[in-house]
């Protein structure tokens, strides 16, 4: 898009400011107000009107606009930020007992009887952190740090969604509120799980993830963690303050940040506020986030101010700890899994132990080189921990404690359900199972298998597979040909017609091309494609087999990790049982995409319309069997297009640019009279 360095127009400048007080209208209502009005979708909708407007007039483009969010340029390091008031600690009370005690020392310090107004607020388990506003346009976001001093991380602060960039009007001309980042569980879930599918290590809990996120020398990284924030306090306001700590609460919500108001209670008295802990603590679970506790805060702002601070608490405030979610207990063994798609995982089987309220006795290890990093072995005793993470991990190992009676943790080199070996490829974290007849992989192979893109047999869905493994008819892909009419009237809810209809439509996908049952073996990293150009380098199963790693990295795109995995596959005797028996039961293991001629090399082809003499599917086989490509689209490259009845656009598309095009008795003729030519 064209850049205008000129001045903007102003019906211009005026759309982009309608637009953008659209968006932060939209926006608070989204996250301050958890009551959004319109649909994701639109609100995307609006955003790339204003991402167009400021691509044409870069001047647009002003600090606050939430076209800011993706992330500006990395930092070497974070500058200094010092607070405008300290950022104070709290003490901590562990029972009812210390909570009595608190209550007693401020209505001594207060000299009163009265009984003392409470507000009890969650204690989120994040990061915390500052947030200027200069006349309602968000200035600087900073770390804690020692209270007085903390990093500056502005830019990468600027990129979490519910971070206003702009307050609502009328805004004060200067406030720093103050308040927690954090993660939700289920985004803390998704984006371990993410990390453990591209191979990274995943966050041990979600604080660690957003103190590791916040710390990011480069915002764009920090822009892509699902980061959120709950504000819960004042800094400094220029003007006026509320009466009380819950209506400077409200006063952040309606400023258009984001306050957890839904479970903050005013409680009259301690024992109020004690009962009010019991209803958090019995809360914890049922949370979308993480808590580690209550903060109980004396209500009116003139009795905090009266109160005053220590050397680094407040008088007025006091952090209800909630019971640790770490234990430690004994390593007993380790057991290993093995995924629906072969990936062999280590699990800790540990000795029984509480942990706050939960018994655990089982614990993620996630790969080898997390024993490697925790030093751990069987016997060991670990401290363990329930954050985030459906099952507990093992976030330490206490090495002092071994007595040399402890035994290392092997890795695996066979499939502890199958026996077939195994070896972790380069660059993967776990050992793989690649075996044919591995009952942990079964279900999902027999999905794979006959899937539309695979050997397509139809009719056999989930509900049929599912009965099939139940009645324990199938152990391996070959015993789906082996199947007679009478095994499926074992099954539930089955008559004569579907079982005929299921037999026939096994016995169909016998003249499926290799390629598609190259594809539906589900050897690692061969997708659709590259079956494909395995069947056009080999001329059958057996070839293929045989070829050795240097041929198979000869092919182009081919490279040495799927060579290895091809490899592996075929060598596996328990595979190679299953590929003969699959032979003899008459499945097509020669390949029709293998030329057997060039008499169309270098030609492209593309197929439309219906077409009455073969299918689209054999028409592209017979280009492909004599050295031509078949394409979906038609292009300057395409040299025939040969249609069928009814052909649309890709007709008018190669009339358009001159391609040939032949019917199909056209098409025939075309092969023929090649195939007589020399
Ligand atoms: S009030 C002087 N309220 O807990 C007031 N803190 O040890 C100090 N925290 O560093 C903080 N939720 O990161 C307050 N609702 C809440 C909180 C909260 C979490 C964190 C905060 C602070 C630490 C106190």
């Amino acid at each position: 898009m064209a850049k205008n360095d000129d001045k903007v127009p102003d019906s211009v400048a005026q759309d982009h400011a309608e637009l953008s007080q659209l968006l932060h209208h939209h926006s608070t209502l989204y996250h301050a107000f958890d009551r959004p009005e319109i649909s994701d979708a639109a609100y995307d909708q609006l955003f790339q009107k204003l991402l167009t407007l400021e691509m044409q007039y870069p001047a647009l483009t002003g600090p606050e606009s939430p076209s800011q969010r993706v992330g500006a340029d990395p930092l070497d390091k974070f500058s200094p930020a010092r607070h405008a008031r300290a950022m104070l600690s709290l003490e901590n009370a562990f029972n009812d007992e210390d909570l009595r005690n608190f209550d007693q020392r401020i209505k001594r310090f207060l000299s009163t009887d009265d009984e003392i107004e409470y507000l009890c607020e969650m204690k989120l388990d994040g990061v915390a952190v500052a947030l200027t506003y200069h006349n309602g346009t968000f200035v600087r976001g900073a770390t804690r740090g020692d209270g007085i001093t903390g990093e500056d991380i502005t830019e990468n602060i600027r990129t979490i969604g519910a971070v206003p960039l702009r307050l609502t009007d009328p805004a004060p001309a200067e406030l720093e509120v103050r308040g927690e980042v954090y993660m939700e569980l289920d985004a803390f879930r998704t984006m371990n799980k993410q990390r453990r599918d591209a191979g990274e290590v995943d966050f041990a809990n979600p604080r660690n993830a957003t103190a590791g996120s916040l710390r990011q020398l480069d915002p764009r990284l920090t822009a892509r963690r699902p980061l959120t924030i709950s504000c819960y306090g004042i800094g400094h306001l220029s003007s006026e303050l509320p009466t009380t700590h819950r209506k400077s609460l409200e006063m952040l919500r309606d400023l258009g940040l984001r306050v957890n108001l839904t479970d903050t209670h005013v409680a009259r008295g301690i024992e109020d506020v004690i009962h009010c802990y019991q209803m958090m603590l019995g809360k914890r679970e049922t949370l979308p986030f993480e808590i580690d506790g209550m903060v109980v805060k004396v209500n009116s702002l003139e009795l905090q101010r009266e109160l005053g601070e220590k050397s680094r608490t407040p008088r007025w405030a006091i952090a209800c700890k909630f019971p640790s979610r770490q234990e430690q207990t004994i390593l007993e063994d380790v057991v290993l899994q093995v995924g629906r798609t072969g990936a062999i995982t280590p699990v800790a089987r540990l000795r029984p132990v509480n942990v706050s309220g939960v018994t655990v006795s089982r614990a993620s290890l996630h790969n080898w080189d997390e024993i490697k990093r925790l030093d751990i072995m069987i016997g060991d005793t670990v401290v363990v921990e329930r954050a985030g993470d459906v099952i507990p991990d093992i976030v330490q190992v206490l090495t002092a404690k071994r007595n040399g009676s402890e035994k290392e943790i092997k890795e695996p080199a066979t499939c502890p359900q199958c026996h077939s070996v195994v070896s972790r490829a380069e660059g993967e974290v776990v050992p793989r199972c690649q075996g044919l007849r591995c009952p942990a992989q079964l279900k999902e192979a027999l999905k794979h298998f006959t899937s539309k893109s695979a050997m397509n047999i139809d009719g056999m869905g989930d509900r049929i597979i599912d009965q099939l493994l139940r009645l324990k008819l199938v152990a391996n892909v070959a015993d789906l040909y082996k199947l007679k009419k009478e095994d499926f009237f074992r099954f539930e809810r089955m008559g004569e017609i579907l079982a005929d209809k299921l037999i026939l439509a096994i016995q169909k996908s016998k003249e499926a091309p290799l390629e598609r049952l190259i594809f539906g073996l589900g050897v690692r990293h061969v997708g659709t494609h590259l079956a494909k150009v395995l069947c056009r380098h080999f001329e059958s199963l057996r070839a293929m087999e045989q070829a050795t790693f240097e041929e198979l990295v000869a092919i182009h795109e081919i490279g040495p990790q799927v060579a290895q995995s091809i490899n592996r596959f075929f060598s596996d005797p328990n595979n190679l049982t299953v590929l003969r028996q699959l032979e003899q039961l008459g499945l097509t293991t020669r390949s029709s995409a293998h030329p057997t001629g060039n008499r169309l090399a270098g030609k492209t082809f593309v197929f439309t319309g219906s077409l009455q003499k073969f299918t689209r599917n054999e028409g592209q086989a017979l280009v492909e069997q004599q050295g031509g490509r078949a394409s979906g689209s038609v292009s300057k490259k395409t040299d025939y297009l040969v249609a069928g009845a009814n052909a649309g656009s890709k007709q008018s598309k190669a009339e358009e640019l001159g391609v040939t095009i032949l019917d199909e008795e056209e098409f025939l003729a075309l092969l023929d009279e090649k195939e007589a030519s020399p």
